[in-house]
Order: structure tokens, then sequence, then C-alpha cells
């Protein structure tokens, strides 16, 4: 278990800054998650820490140690990249043995290695095969496996599930975090997608532009997010956005839509912008506010019903078997203590 520290980095590819000033503190036994839409910067930084990309300015911090200018090699990382980059030829095996072959590692500490890997991974029954004869998800398998043989410091992994389908991409994840769970590495691992960073992290960091908008538990982050963008990126449906304004004793309205919001920091009179989850909008007998239903989504397990209500559109989750039609008038209400509140102008958090 290391920590990994990095310290006002800065980053520029092709002369546009990538990373600005970044800090940076994993803890040791960490699964850090990166999160941010694609081109963010998101690898830039992993392959930094890597050793893979220069930085410009800036210090990393390995295990205690400085490892700004050191090679590859010396850092103490097992990295897993989103193509597998299997040696098609090699057997499953020899894939996972490559790296400590090479390195010169005593035959027998070898074969401890890649049999305690290929365990964790059920990927035994598969040591003599070639990458051809894998699945996606086999395949997948041996690449983590070529980096835990490496019994690193800290394991790097960018977007590895994303070219699995949903339900593999599911189980993989569910494995990785067992996987987390037995060694207590070190993990930093890059994603775009929200739903293995919510079930993955045990912080998330959430990035945009080369910056970091916000760190936090998974909880923090998607309940009190620091901006706009944490507030749309995090959440599927997304979080609603009615532009209004407060009044002097907190009320919060908007064209044919009013709420007192409860929140801590209790701004007032001012210009004001509420988010709304689907999941904080309950359609009920009594509700104080009206919306005219525009669309129904069934998920099986709960539907998605889509409302108009002044100036506002909103989702409302519902778990139980009601119907609803567009253009049916229906009663809700929303959850005061749950609302968020931003500020139109910078987009933070009020
Ligand atoms: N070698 C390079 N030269 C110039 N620009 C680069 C280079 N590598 C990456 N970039 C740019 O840096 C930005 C960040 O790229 P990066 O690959 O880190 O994004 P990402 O967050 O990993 O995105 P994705 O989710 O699509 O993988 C992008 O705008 C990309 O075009
Ligand atoms: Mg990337």
């Amino acid at each position: 278990m290391a920590n990994v520290s990095l310290r006002k980095l800065n980053i520029v590819l092709g002369g546009k800054p990538i990373i600005r000033d970044l800090d940076l503190c994993v803890e040791p036994g960490e699964f850090l998650v990166l999160l941010g839409p694609s081109g963010c910067g998101k690898s830039t930084l992993l392959h930094s820490i890597a050793g893979l990309v220069d930085s410009d300015s800036g210090a990393i911090e390995i295990g205690g140690r400085d490892m700004t200018d050191a090679d590859p090699s010396e850092r103490g990382i097992g990295m897993v990249f989103q193509s597998y980059a299997l040696y098609p030829t090699m057997t499953v095996e020899d894939n996972m043995s490559f790296g400590l072959r090479i390195a010169g590692t005593p035959k027998a500490e070898i074969r401890r290695r890649v049999d305690r890997a290929a365990a964790m991974l059920q990927l035994d029954a598969l040591l003599r095969r070639k990458p051809a004869q894998l699945s996606g998800g086999q395949r997948q398998r041996v690449a983590i496996g070529r980096a835990l043989v490496r019994e690193a410091q800290v394991f790097l992994f960018d977007e590895p599930l994303s070219n699995l389908d949903a339900k593999l991409r599911a189980e993989l994840r569910r494995e990785l975090k067992l996987l987390h769970q037995t060694l207590g590495s070190t993990m930093i691992y890059v994603t775009h997608d929200q739903v293995e960073a919510m079930t993955l992290a045990s912080r998330i960091v959430v990035m945009h532009g080369g910056e970091i908008q916000q760190i936090g538990t998974p909880l923090d982050v998607y309940e009190r997010p620091a901006n706009r963008f944490v507030a749309g990126f995090l959440g599927a449906p997304a979080m609603a956005f009615i532009d209004g304004a407060l009044d002097a004793q907190g009320r919060f309205s908007a064209d044919g839509f009013s709420v007192v919001p409860t929140v801590e920091s209790r701004p007032a009179a001012q210009a004001a912008v509420l988010g709304v989850r689907p999941e904080h909008v309950e359609i009920r007998a009594g509700g104080d506010l009206t919306g005219e239903v525009t669309l129904v989504e069934p998920m099986g397990n709960h539907q998605v019903v889509w409302m108009r209500c002044g100036a506002a559109a909103l989702a409302s989750l519902v778990h139980d078997a009601r119907r609803f039609a567009p253009g049916e008038r229906v009663a809700f209400a929303i959850d005061a203590t749950r609302v968020s509140l931003f500020d139109p102008a910078s987009g933070n958090r009020l």
C-alpha cells in the first residue's frame, strides 16, 4: 500500500495545457476514481503517474518517494489499459508472466505470482490458451492479471471495462471491487461511467477541462455537488435545473413553480438555479405542486415520469404500478431538504 501525491502538476501537450495546477493526495489503500467527460485529461493524468507522459512542472510522489522524473519501471506501478494489448502469439500464462521474465524474476517466484493472480481472476483453467481463444471479459481479466503479478504498490486502471457489454461490465466491476477488498492495494481508476465511479470509489475526483471540480465520497459528490457541472454529470436521469430567484425569506420561485428549500447555507434575495433529482420528486395526492405529464419511460423495476410545471421540466421516479398518460395533470411534492441551489453566474453551489 502506498500513497500517491500530486502537487501543482501541469502538463502541456501539443502547445495546449491539458492538466492545470492539479493537486491530489491519494491515500494508501484507497480506491480513487477519476471521473469526467471525454477529453478532460483523465488518461493524461494517469499516464503521468505511470511515467508514460512527462509533466511540465509540479511533483509526483509515490509511496513517500519523489518519482517526478523516475523511469516507469522504478515507480512500483501496475497498469491496465482500455485496449487489452495482449501478445496474440503467447499463451495466457506467458502474457501474464512476460514482464517478470524480462525483469529476470526467478522461475519459482513467477510460478507463485501467476498462480495466485490466476486463482483470484478465475483464469486457472485458461492458462494454456491464446488470447484469440478467449472472450472479451476473459481477455480483460488476463490484462488485469498481468498487472497483478507485478505485486505493485499502486494499480492504475484506464477504463478497463469500456469494451465489454453491459452485463459483463457489471460482473467484472464487482470482481474488481472484491479484488480491491482482498488486496487492499492503492488503486486509481479512470472512467467516464458514473455507475462505475459511484459503485467502486472510496472517493471520486470529478474532472473537467484538466481541472478538478470536486473530490469526495460518492455520496458527498452525489448529494452535495460543488457546482452545476458535477450536479449534471452524476445521476441518471440527470438533475433538473430550474432558473428562478430566492426572496428575502428564502422561498424559491420560478414561472409557475415555487418551493422553500431547506438547505444549510440559507441564501436569500438573489437569482438562483434550483437543482432537483428525480428521486426527490414524488407524485402523490395532496402534493403542493401540479404538473402535466409529458412522457413515461418504463424501466422494469420502476418508471420515469416526465412532467412540465410552469417553467420547470422535471422527472419523477415511480416505484409502483400506477399508470400515467401524457397530458394528465398530477399533484406532486419535492423533498425540499434534498435540493441543491446554484449561483446562476458562476454555477457554484450556494
Ligand atoms: N499527445 C498529445 N498531443 C496533443 N494533445 C493531446 C495528446 N494526448 C492527448 N491530447 C489532448 O489532451 C486532452 C486530454 O486527453 P486525454 O486522453 O487525457 O482525455 P481523457 O479524459 O482520457 O478522454 P477519454 O475519456 O476520451 O479517454 C484531449 O483534448 C486530447 O486531445
Ligand atoms: Mg482516456
